[in-house]
């Protein structure tokens, strides 16, 4: 009943285009929390188009792909500021003028958080390479104005900025969570989207004089980003002995304590957080700062795309068996641990109301997230998480209604300010469900997700 329900929640949540289908709603509630719920998110889609290539419908991906690169044209100077056509929409809608329907698209100038949305051009490069790998359509790719597409979103992303390490530098906000959040820098997921992008650009950019340098450039960022992500981003027992011994102010190159990290940085939690064989990937890190939250969408990326070795995706699903009631609660899963609370959230937030302790964006439990927690589950070989994480969503989400996030330190509370009807939550769901009942469709998932050229 669950999944028919899903079902019906993703197919009413369709967008029409000139009578073609186009994306998804962020949303279906009557009264959402704001507006743009109503428009359809480009990361929000990329369960949606996961759970339609599965399905065999690879048409409403295929305009998704070409309307969103069209969509860049649509940029404003903003403060006389003109961006890079490498930027890709947060979302878009279908506004109607003299009759005549048109796209209309959000580069992040009319959202709340008012932020660049790093990861869509990220985003959309995966849906395209997943959408080749099912259909074997090679030829959209192939065609020129996708491969222009492509190198201007690889001249933005690889451009050179203001970064010492081969990591890349993005305002607060730029992701998921697209409010402040103290996630600035160099945060985990825009790391592992990174990644998986470059990896992406290696099998989609074809090689010719004009992407010669640029191909160069993809190669030698993804091993540099690689093992700098594998070493330093690492947090085990061991590792974190080491910070709590780190000299600092060391000079020079040959020093160990790279980043000048102060050991008195080292928060509360962790003493005794992590038990042998546990381990994750930080936050954030930077000058004098490593961010020690747990988030799971980095992680969990990180588990899928192969920027994790192996050994550390087995830590990581092992730190879930072991901080299950904090990372997972009563609702799959949370989607950053610890909340910061008092002063901290008053300082980091802005003293965001949205974003209190243990809520949202801060601690919330986002059941979107179901979909890569069973896929990095199940790419480690652990079914037993998988299925208990299914078993927990499934005796919720749908008499809830759908609901974007819950509350609350285990996730118990329908998120304060949650829409419902929350298309992403309907398409998680679904895609753990075939992930564990339906093998063909997980060998179609499989193909997009585990394999590489
Ligand atoms: C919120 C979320 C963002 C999501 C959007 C639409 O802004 O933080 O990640 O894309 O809602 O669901």
């Amino acid at each position: 009943m669950a999944l028919t329900a899903a079902y019906n929640l993703l197919n009413e949540s369709i967008i029409h285009f000139r009578d073609r289908p186009v994306g998804t709603v962020a949303a279906r509630d009557r009264s959402p929390a704001a507006v743009n719920y109503e428009e359809c998110f480009v990361r929000d889609f990329v369960p949606s188009a996961l759970v339609f290539l599965m399905d065999g419908e690879a048409e409403i991906v295929r305009n998704f792909l070409d309307a969103v690169r069209e969509l860049r044209k649509q940029q404003k100077v903003m403060a006389g500021h003109q961006r890079a056509a490498g930027l890709m929409p947060a979302s878009f809608k279908v506004t109607s003028e003299d009759g005549k329907e048109r796209l209309t698209a959000d580069f992040g100038e009319m959202a709340i958080g008012r932020v660049a949305p790093v990861d869509s051009a990220m985003w959309w490069m995966f849906i395209l390479r997943a959408y080749a790998r099912i259909t074997g359509d090679d030829e959209l790719a192939k065609g020129s104005e996708f491969q222009e597409c492509i190198k201007q979103i690889l001249e933005l992303y690889l451009k050179e900025s203001f970064e010492t390490a081969p990591t890349m530098l993005v305002p607060d906000g730029a992701f998921m969570i697209d409010r402040r959040m103290g996630v600035y820098g160099h945060p985990l997921e825009i790391q592992a989207l990174m990644f998986c992008t470059l990896m992406i650009a290696q099998e989609l950019l074809l090689p010719t004089s004009g992407t010669q340098d640029l191909l160069a450039m993809v190669a030698k960022r993804l091993q540099s980003l690689r093992s700098y992500v594998r070493i330093y981003y690492w947090l085990d027992r061991d590792r974190l002995n080491e910070i709590h011994r780190y000299k600092s102010e060391e000079f020079g190159f040959d020093i160990e304590n790279i980043l000048n990290v102060y050991p008195e940085s080292i928060p509360e939690f962790i003493d005794g957080w992590l038990d042998e064989g546990s381990g994750y990937l930080a936050g954030n890190l930077g000058p004098g700062r490593v961010d020690f939250r747990y988030f799971s969408l980095g992680n969990l990326l990180a588990i899928l795309f192969g920027l994790a070795t192996d050994d550390q995706a087995r830590n990581i699903m092992h730190l879930y068996e072991s901080r299950w009631d904090e990372l997972v609660g009563e609702m799959p899963v949370k989607i950053c641990f610890p909340a910061v609370t008092g002063q901290g959230w008053q300082l980091m937030t802005g003293s965001d109301p949205k974003n209190v302790a243990w809520s949202y964006h801060n601690g919330g439990n986002w059941p979107t997230l179901l979909w890569p927690f069973v896929a990095a589950a199940l790419r480690t070989c652990r079914h037993d998480q998988a299925r208990k994480a299914l078993i927990l969503a499934e005796s919720r989400i749908y008499d809830d209604s759908w609901p974007e996030y819950y509350d609350g330190k285990k996730g118990s509370l329908i998120g304060r300010r949650a829409n419902f009807q929350q298309t992403w939550t309907a398409t998680a769901y679904i895609i753990a469900k075939h992930l564990l009942e339906e093998p063909s469709k997980c060998a179609k998932f499989k193909k997009m997700m585990f394999e590489w050229e």
